[in-house]
């Protein structure tokens, strides 16, 4: 049986930063809320006209991502797109980004487990690659939110959290069974599908029904959260699953060089830090700068942290994540 290495990471976000500020002045709200709840001052959202789309910003990531990993597109057997938010309804944004690659004929695959969608992606590589399938597999995480925001207040406990962006890794076979990936969780609970989802348009809510309504009251294709609830779970799964992948390894907290927790919330990341005990260094956060990208957010929060430095040979990673599903998982990794 054979591991999974991570040998390159890229990420690609829009130049457009939207402040908290900017948000106040299209709606009621402010820095302060924003900061306070949430951690987040900026997020980058596609601009019309600039060219982005999920596809396309998937493919910007994953050339960088390429590039570091030194391997060419042709070698890629395998694409694992998480998105929830793809370019089209259907097909999904995976064939897309083979097409932007020019690679001719391979399995593109889209991944649609929402905040959890990275981590259910790089545990579906890793079985590939275990088992001899395939050898070089690219994951990618990207979202489109912006467009599809109510950027009203109505909106507003769900639009101010929400950044688009992409991240992406390429996994390559690894003889080694003490590096790469070690062990990874993943879990859904569906009874909970409506606390964070978008239910209309779909073949729940078809698009001939929502415009025979014609009802401006209509909220039903905007994303809908019952914040508090998620949060509430999210801290809890965070926790377990954590914990999960720790016993697995046989590691303990101080054990961890980097934990990337999906970036929901600043809060929630801040509640783990604190439950494991791990220092400021032990946790990385971006939230700040790019606000929620859900399976977005944590190849680009990799990437980051491996472009500055934070991640070196043999660094012990937890990748941990929750959100609509609810879905929830962590991987484990020796670099
Ligand atoms: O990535 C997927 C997983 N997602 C998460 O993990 C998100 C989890 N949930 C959260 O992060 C938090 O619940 C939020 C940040 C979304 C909201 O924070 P909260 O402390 O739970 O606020 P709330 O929804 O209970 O609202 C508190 C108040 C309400 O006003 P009243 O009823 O107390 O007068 C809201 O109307 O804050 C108001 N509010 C806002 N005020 C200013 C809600 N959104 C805003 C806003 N600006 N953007």
């Amino acid at each position: 049986m054979y591991n999974s290495k991570i040998i390159g990471l890229g990420k690609y976000v829009p130049e457009n930063v939207v402040s908290n500020d900017d948000l106040s002045s299209i709606m009621d709200t402010s820095d302060e809320w924003i900061r306070e709840r949430t951690g987040i001052e900026n997020r980058r959202h596609i601009k019309k006209g600039d060219g982005n789309s999920t596809a396309i910003m998937g493919y910007k990531a994953s050339i960088i991502a390429l590039k570091r990993a030194n391997i060419q597109p042709k070698e890629i057997d395998l694409i694992l797109f998480a998105t929830l938010s793809p370019d089209y309804y259907f097909p999904g944004s995976g064939v897309i980004l083979q097409e932007l690659l020019n690679i001719e004929a391979c399995p593109a695959m889209d991944i649609r487990n929402q905040c959890s969608g990275f981590i259910y992606a790089l545990t579906t590589a890793d079985q590939f690659i275990k088992t001899g399938m395939y050898k070089n597999i690219l994951v990618v995480g990207s979202e489109n939110h912006s467009g599809g925001l109510d950027m009203s207040s109505r909106g507003r406990g769900v639009s101010v959290i929400f950044g688009d962006g992409a991240g992406a890794a390429i996994l390559s076979r690894e003889e080694n069974n003490k590096k790469g990936i070690q062990s990874s969780f993943i879990y859904s609970e569906g009874k909970y599908a409506k606390e964070l989802s978008l239910i209309g348009p779909s073949t729940n809510r078809w698009v001939p029904e929502i415009l025979d309504e014609n009802d401006p009251e209509d909220i039903s294709y905007f994303p809908y959260m019952n914040g508090q609830m998620v949060f509430k779970h999210a801290v809890v799964r965070f926790s377990e699953v954590i914990q999960e992948v720790l016993n697995k390894n046989k590691w303990s907290s101080e054990d961890i060089d980097l934990l990337i927790p999906h970036q929901a919330n600043l809060r929630i990341s801040q509640f783990i830090q604190k439950k494991f005990k791990l220092s400021e260094n032990q946790v990385f956060n971006n939230i700040m700068k790019y606000g929620n990208t859900t399976a977005a957010s944590i190849p680009i929060a990799l990437s980051e942290a491996w472009e500055q430095g934070r991640i070196n040979n043999g660094s012990k990673i937890v990748l941990a994540a929750f959100g609509s599903g609810f879905t929830w998982g962590s991987t484990s990794v020796v670099w």
